[in-house]
């Protein structure tokens, strides 16, 4: 079992290279399947989940090269329609697999994704879809079959403002025949991402940034070279980091407009905010301030993914501040372990009323998912003494480089390898 080891309380300073984005490179390896040809994608991050994606591709026959950033996929050679039920469970976010494997092949097998640890993550959004392009779908047993002549462009108006699914119709649109119109479409900059790809592989798709993307089907693909974007969340963690740590950090690489929202409680919190399109500095004072109620909403929102970092910083700030997660049932984990550190939080249904505390204490906490874990590292960052991190499996899902970062920030992070007791 792995672990993070960190001696709280050195002031952070430096300049750090944003990672790209987990949430843009994993549709977007998805993508590749639907140009039946070479694409080339750089500045993907080392993740356990791009690993899990390129098991996936070179499962479905697919030949994947990867050589550090850039991942080389030729989808020429795909010639099965069916994600086994282990690598499906490696990773939820596979079921975008389901659009690009269902129109590039006409069939699909899957297992159901199931819940996580943020809650019960269904898929009905997706299915509901994907029927309506014409798609039988069979969903019994905890496997789905889906399956089609040809499927059918289609106006469909999401109930709900699914990423996922909003990713999943736009690939499974470049291969239905006329057009496809998705009204309350996600908003998110991966998605825009994912229709920079597909433009470039030479789709007809036009609009995501809005609510309403259109996407005209059956259009011939091609080569594709794309880089992908930076982390926002990872950004949102480094920031969060140097907020609970103090200190002075350069983020490079990020587009500043996707870190609105973030950037703003931090200015209220009493940080001084200097940025450039695809940069930021941030200057921390020795205690931050609580800030107003923070509300998890899908993009141009307070980001769900960033609600724990920054509730870790704001544990040590001086006030209280309150967040309303609206997106996910289960996502104060972290709160639990916070307490161990010293935090003053009190969490009801969906509401955390973080009082701020002076100083958190250094002690072992166990990561209970991806972003958690993430808050976890933040606020022993800036606690006072030693702490150990575990559960890193979940930090690795998409952190390509948290120690190496920390550590050229001037902080005290290193990892160990245990034997497991
Ligand atoms: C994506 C992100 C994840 C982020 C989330 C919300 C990836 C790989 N993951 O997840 O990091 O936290 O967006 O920004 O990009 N819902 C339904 N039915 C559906 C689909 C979704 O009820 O068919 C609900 C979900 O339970 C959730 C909400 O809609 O409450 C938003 O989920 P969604 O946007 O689909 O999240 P993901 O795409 O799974």
């Amino acid at each position: 079992m792995s672990a993070f080891l960190i001696e709280g309380g050195k002031k952070l300073s430096g300049s750090i290279a944003v990672q790209g984005a987990k949430n843009s490179v994993l549709p977007i390896l998805a993508a590749t399947i639907l140009t039946g040809g070479i694409s080339v994608i750089h500045n993907c991050p080392q993740l356990t989940d791009v690993d899990a994606s390129i098991a996936i591709l070179r499962h479905l026959g697919c030949e994947v090269c990867r050589d550090g950033e850039d991942i080389t996929v030729d989808s020429a050679p795909m010639n099965r329609y069916d994600v086994p039920d282990r690598l499906m469970r490696e990773m939820r976010s596979s079921v975008v697999f389901l659009g690009a494997v269902l129109g590039r092949m006409g069939c699909a097998e899957l297992s159901m994704p199931g819940g996580c640890e943020l809650g019960p993550r269904p898929i009905d959004l997706h299915l509901a879809a994907l029927k309506s392009m014409g798609a039988d779908v069979d969903g019994q047993g905890g496997s789905l079959n889906c399956c089609c002549q040809a499927l059918q462009g289609q106006e469909i108006v999401l109930s709900i403002a699914s990423v996922g699914a909003t990713e999943n119709i736009m690939l499974a649109a470049c291969c239905a025949e006329g057009t496809t119109v998705i009204s309350n479409a996600a908003r998110e900059p991966e998605i825009v991402d994912l229709q920079r790809f597909l433009r470039a592989a030479g789709a007809d798709i036009a609009g995501a940034g809005s609510s309403t993307v259109v996407i005209r089907g059956r259009r011939p693909l091609h080569e594709v070279e794309h880089t992908i974007i930076a982390d926002r969340i990872v950004a949102a963690t480094y920031l969060s980091a140097a907020a609970a740590a103090g200190g002075e950090v350069e983020l490079t690489g990020v587009d500043r407009c996707c870190m609105l929202p973030v950037l703003e409680v931090y200015r209220m919190a009493g940080c001084e905010i200097h940025t450039w399109p695809d940069r930021i500095e941030m200057c921390c004072p020795h205690q931050l301030k609580g800030v107003r109620p923070i509300r998890t909403a899908p993009y141009p929102g307070f980001p769900t993914d960033a609600q724990p970092p920054v509730l870790a910083a704001l544990a040590m700030a001086d006030g209280t501040s309150v967040f309303v997660e609206t997106i996910f049932e289960n996502r104060f984990r972290h709160a639990g372990e916070l307490l161990r550190m010293g935090a003053d939080i009190r969490v009801e249904g969906r509401v955390a009323v973080v009082c701020g505390v002076e100083q958190l204490l250094g002690a072992a906490v166990h990561s209970p998912d991806l972003r958690g874990g993430a808050a976890l590292v933040v606020a022993a960052l800036g606690a006072e003494g030693s702490s150990k991190v575990t559960g890193l499996s979940h930090i690795d899902r998409g952190y390509s480089r948290l120690e190496q970062d920390f550590t050229r920030l001037g902080a005290k992070i290193r990892r160990v390898n245990e034997k497991q007791s």
